[in-house]
């Protein structure tokens, strides 16, 4: 990560195509804007068409002595590749090139480590880097050598990381015992979350969408809002309140990105984990960002991958003050996602679409509710409570005989009122 007082690091980014190359491009539009938010500026990009990444120097000969002009040229202080690159591949590039070779794991490790804020969060980002680190000690000789850092060598709490194997191993050891602690402090937290009864809600969606910015606006959170990549990355539940006194708990989960590293879908899945407990998933799409399909893709095969496919979802299309609108007003493109249970467009910043949101989210609640009619004798009061503080009464009619009721009670309490 930069330093202050340093310059930004110049680096290229290096990609290969084994289909289309315009995704390839897209994906390399993205791994610059990763550059950007660890600090670093784009200087060139090359793209190799192959039929497959080379094993043991990731791009073909011909294309390494074009990088080799490219560095020259642009006066670039190493390159990112788009992939994961094997501890042979790093190794062998950096022989090459003689240079500092990146890869797109290494850049989002940074980023996780400049962003991860809880005890936790900075655990694992830091395991992570460790990890990674460890099974590329022999390689990463220039890439670890920037003199006052630069992307890949910072830890949590701007720490510089170490390099020695065996100090190395060590900290593994330590930070592994430590997260087994704060995990079984979060099963205490998540144990008292589901004693509360109240239904909850995961946030979820591609980096950027602006979860934050809607979760904040949903609860009165004051959770970090950045036009950065993944400025949330610490789990972060509140409660949301309908003018009707409806509870519901609402989770900030960290975004999801193409590409994200198999390791790192691991070292987070704490706040992934989150979604597994939720009762419905409130799935937040930027609806201006022409990538959105392919985002709303991601986010789905990921949540497939964490096995969270059968909670009723509510696609939330945000940032509809940018979308284009024809002559009516009306926004131009699709917004439909038939994969989810419900639709909305919003905007989290103006608030536009806000009012049925909220209406939504409601209707979403009652749809897990069962409707109930009953007369409670004045011995019975205790349950009705149930129904008032979990539920929704819709009617209540004092009689001789005690309260007939009508409303909705979840239906994991609907046993409770007739036992
Ligand atoms: P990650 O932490 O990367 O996962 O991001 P996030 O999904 O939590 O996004 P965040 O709420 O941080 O918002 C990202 C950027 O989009 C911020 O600059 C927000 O101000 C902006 N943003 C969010 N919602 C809207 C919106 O409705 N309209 C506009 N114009 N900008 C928005």
């Amino acid at each position: 990560m930069i330093e202050t007082k340093e310059q930004p690091e110049r680096l290229i980014l290096v990609a290969v195509s084994t289909g289309s190359t315009d995704f390839a491009e897209k994906s390399l539009d993205e791994l610059s804007e990763l550059v950007d938010t660890a600090g670093g500026i784009t200087v060139g990009r090359i793209i190799q068409n192959r039929e497959n990444i080379h094993p043991g120097t990731y791009l073909g000969s011909g294309k390494l002595d074009e990088l080799i002009e490219l560095l020259y040229v642009t006066r670039a202080d190493g390159i990112v590749c788009d992939d994961e690159l094997s501890p042979a591949q790093l190794r062998n590039m950096e022989d090459i090139l003689k240079t500092r070779v990146l890869d797109r794991t290494l850049v989002i490790l940074d980023i996780f480590a400049k962003h991860a804020t809880t005890h936790e969060g900075k655990i694992q980002v830091e395991l992570a880097q460790l990890r990674y680190r460890a099974t590329r000690l022999t390689g990463m000789g220039n890439s670890l050598s920037r003199q006052g850092g630069g992307i890949g060598t910072r830890g949590p709490g701007e720490k510089k990381l170490e390099t020695d194997r065996r100090i190395l191993h060590e900290r593994i050891s330590v930070l592994r015992a430590e997260l087994k602690s704060v995990v079984r402090h979060r099963e205490v937290t998540r144990q008292k979350r589901s004693d509360s009864m109240l239904p909850f809600a995961a946030v979820v969606g591609y980096t950027n969408a602006g979860k934050s910015t809607l979760f904040n606006r949903l609860t009165g959170a004051g959770v970090l809002a950045q036009d950065q990549l993944f400025a949330t990355l610490d789990p972060s539940v509140r409660m949301m309140e309908g003018n009707d006194g409806q509870k519901l708990l609402l989770s900030d989960t960290v975004g999801f990105i193409n590409k994200l590293p198999h390791n790192l879908i691991e070292a987070f899945k704490s706040t992934l984990e989150e979604t597994k407990y939720a009762d419905m998933i409130f799935h937040v799409v930027d609806a201006s960002d022409p990538q959105m399909d392919l985002h709303m893709y991601v986010v789905y095969d990921t949540l497939r991958e964490l096995g969270i496919t059968d909670k009723p979802i509510l696609t939330i299309f945000n940032k509809m003050d940018l979308v284009e609108k024809d002559e009516e007003g009306k926004p131009v493109g699709y917004f439909k996602d038939s994969r989810a249970d419900y639709v909305c467009m919003v905007s989290a910043v103006s608030g536009q679409g806000m009012d049925h949101l909220e209406r939504t989210i409601k209707d979403m609640l009652r749809s897990q509710n069962i409707f109930v009619e009953k007369l409670f004798s004045y011995q019975q009061l205790g349950k009705m409570q149930l129904l008032r503080e979990f539920g929704q009464i819709l009617t209540e009619e004092y009689t001789e005989d005690g309260v007939r009721v009508t409303g909705y009670i979840p239906a994991r309490f609907f046993a409770n009122l007739y036992d």
